[in-house]
């Protein structure tokens, strides 16, 4: 990790107090000076001048000049996303947020899925064949296998991983739960309240249950764990304003903001930036809109946001080369903090 130039300066400011009080307490106290002593305390004020200090991720890439990595669905182009496998990966392969899209079973629990329907990435088709309905969605109408249709215990009974490949087969829709107990102390969580509007129709306060399953694990203050911080996103903004003014939630908010829609005028303009600073500490991005208008990394962060643009993936990397050819133009020439990567393994560190 590394240290910006204040924080070098103040650490070692810090040492020298350190060594100076330490050294009028021994000249009260001993006569002659502790050579092996003295050696220890020059090394401790050497070690604050020149040792990476860790400061938690949470703190955002804007203070701590850090790059940060999320783990878009887990290591999701290697492994069945958000399963339990994916998010391993994404540990080892260095990430230091690991997302989890969020949706919520019948019975009322937390699961890692990133759409409101099983069929795409279970075999909910075989196993449940006539527990589809018409549902309206993205202007088509088609059978669909609603999450909120099924408990957790049909849930768990589904494949969640032969779809993308035979090694994965018998993987299993995580709980929020279990992806918590999995990330826990070795990386950040990064939910993201997905279609909250849609489950409020319903009756079911996802934000609630959001904090409720943070305050469970003793994760719903900043700092609680400095080894797991947790920033919580949405596309909806009534989503975190609910968290940030009717729930008192302290924890970063980042809100999402996607290239298709009407969202990205509201937001995007200074008066939209300053009126998202009131809520959340951060914006994240479609990556199209950034390389719209490269100005806006410097417009938010002029506003007091941190920059997060999605999806950067092997599989789309436009004119670039290469994946890691793409995070680093969007990580070092315009300047945004942290990205969302389906390839943690390919994420740039350092320049
Ligand atoms: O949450 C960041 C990015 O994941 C947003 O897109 O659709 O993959 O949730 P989506
Ligand atoms: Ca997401």
């Amino acid at each position: 990790m590394i240290l910006t130039a204040s924080e070098t300066r103040s650490e070692f400011r810090l040492g020298i107090i350190f060594w100076r009080h330490t050294y009028h307490m021994q000249s009260l106290t001993q006569t002659s000076v502790n050579n092996k002593r003295r050696l220890v305390i020059i090394l401790f004020s050497a070690l604050c001048l020149f040792a990476p200090v860790v400061l938690p991720a949470h703190r955002g890439a804007a203070e701590s000049g850090r790059k940060i990595l999320v783990a878009h669905r887990g290591a999701s182009a290697y492994a069945p996303e958000h399963t339990l496998e994916a998010y391993r990966l994404a540990i080892a392969q260095g990430a230091d947020y690991v997302e989890q899209d969020l949706q919520i079973t019948r019975d009322g629990v937390l699961v890692c899925l990133h759409d409101l329907t099983l069929e795409r990435t279970t075999n909910v088709e075989e196993v449940f064949p006539d527990r589809a309905r018409d549902v309206m969605m993205n202007g088509t109408t088609g059978r669909r296998w609603m999450v909120a249709d099924f408990t957790l215990e049909e849930i768990k009974r589904l494949d969640a991983g032969a779809w993308f490949g035979e090694e994965y087969k018998g993987a299993k829709v995580p709980t929020w739960q279990e992806a918590i107990d999995v990330v826990r102390g070795r990386a950040g969580l990064y939910p993201e309240t997905k279609a909250p509007e849609v489950y409020g129709g319903a009756g079911v306060e996802m934000e609630k249950l959001v904090l409720a399953e943070l305050r469970k694990n003793r994760l719903d203050q900043p700092g609680a764990d400095p080894k797991t911080p947790v920033i919580i996103q949405s596309f909806s903004a009534a989503s975190l304003q609910k968290m940030a003014r009717e729930l008192k939630m302290k924890l970063p908010l980042v809100l999402l903001i996607s290239d298709q829609g009407k969202e990205r005028e509201r937001w995007l303009t200074a008066e939209g930036l300053k009126e998202v600073k009131k809520f959340a500490v951060g914006i994240g991005p479609a990556k199209q809109l950034l390389d719209a208008d490269p100005t806006l990394v410097k417009r938010a962060h002029d506003a007091g946001l941190t920059v997060t643009p999605y999806t950067f993936r092997a599989s789309a990397i436009g004119r670039f080369k290469s994946v890691r050819d793409e995070m680093s133009y969007y990580l070092h020439t315009l300047g945004v903090d942290a990205l969302f990567t389906d390839n943690p393994d390919q994420f740039p560190r350092g320049k």
